[in-house]
């Protein structure tokens, strides 16, 4: 009998097609209620296949009784309930290969903000161009850069910064011992001593917001925010209020609150740029991320363990 799988996350075609030569797939990614769409098969499943996105979740896991493994297509584990998973040791593994990409992004939107890339592009294409110069953005290399999470996807970033002769500091609640960049007391404090706040924190939920209003006034009318992590961890209200009111200078968002929705007071603003939540998504990367599902599938029912667990 085939070893049957769970897909609750949208999974890339080529590793659907090769599993389906060996594995049953159930395809529940688009079911409102997965638990429920599984529950005529739930005794047969023996791994899930997710994203970063929809995890692993408490009721997955409890309608499961005879989960072995999750593959997660991605790093986020916001929506994995590992506590639970550990406690019915089950393995969940990440596709820890997109650290380089998502900090490519966090450094490109960095600078369009500061050089307001989006704005020039309509700019030349309106033919305003044509009626005189375009305003001055601000310089992104040398500036005071402040990373919130120096996590492996801040390390990234850090190591870009580098280059640009950043004065980089950070703010962790985990202290990094081996890193060469001060330590700010708070957020706060990062934000206060930043003209660039990356935000690379990892994407908890329910802890509350990580940029808040006053740490976006302590960036001020010059300073710019850029999130590659998580839209829930900033005030998204109080981001659009300030970047409208000019009282935050500019942003790089690649996440959202409640993605796909964007706030729309957002698309009338030119000191925003938006990106539809793509940092892992190149063709190089996104193929890794599928190998990886698949290697980790092929191990863990090969009877040679699971490859990248968490
Ligand atoms: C993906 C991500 O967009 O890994 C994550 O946590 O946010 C992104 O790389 C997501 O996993 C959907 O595939």
């Amino acid at each position: 009998m085939p070893v049957e799988l769970a897909a609750i996350g949208l999974q890339r075609d080529f590793v659907l097609e090769r599993l389906e030569r060996e594995f049953v797939i159930h395809r529940v990614w688009n079911a409102p209620d997965k638990a429920a769409a599984l529950a005529p098969v739930a005794e047969r499943i023996r791994g899930v296949l997710s994203h970063g996105m929809a995890g692993l979740p408490t009721e997955v896991i409890r309608a499961l009784p005879n989960l072995e493994i999750c593959v997660l297509n991605g790093v986020g584990l916001e929506t994995t309930d590992l506590a639970l998973a550990r406690e019915r040791g089950i393995v969940v593994t990440t596709a820890q290969v997109l650290y380089d990409d998502v900090a490519d992004l966090a450094i490109l939107l960095g600078l369009a903000a500061c050089r307001r890339l989006v704005e020039a592009d309509r700019f030349v294409r309106s033919g305003r161009w044509q009626h005189g110069p375009m305003a001055s953005g601000h310089r992104f290399s040398s500036r005071r850069a402040g990373i919130l999470g120096l996590g492996r996807i801040g390390t990234a970033v850090a190591k870009r910064l580098d280059g640009f002769g950043s004065m980089i500091s950070y703010y962790d609640p985990q202290p990094k011992p081996d890193v060469p960049y001060p330590i700010a007391s708070s957020a706060l404090a990062l934000a206060a001593d930043a003209d660039i706040l990356f935000l690379c924190a990892a994407g908890t939920h329910g802890g509350g917001h990580i940029v808040t209003a006053p740490i976006l006034d302590a960036l001020g009318p010059t300073g710019v925010l850029v999130n590659v992590a998580r839209g829930w961890l900033v005030d998204e209200p109080a981001l659009v209020r300030a970047l409208a009111e000019k009282r935050l200078g500019a942003a790089g968002l690649d996440v959202f609150d409640d993605e796909p929705h964007v706030p729309p007071a957002l698309f009338a603003l030119d000191n925003v740029v938006l990106t539809p939540h793509i940092a892992s998504n190149t063709e190089e990367t996104r193929r890794a991320m599928g190998q990886n599902v698949l290697d980790n599938v092929l191990s863990w029912f090969g009877g040679q363990g699971a490859l990248t667990p968490v």
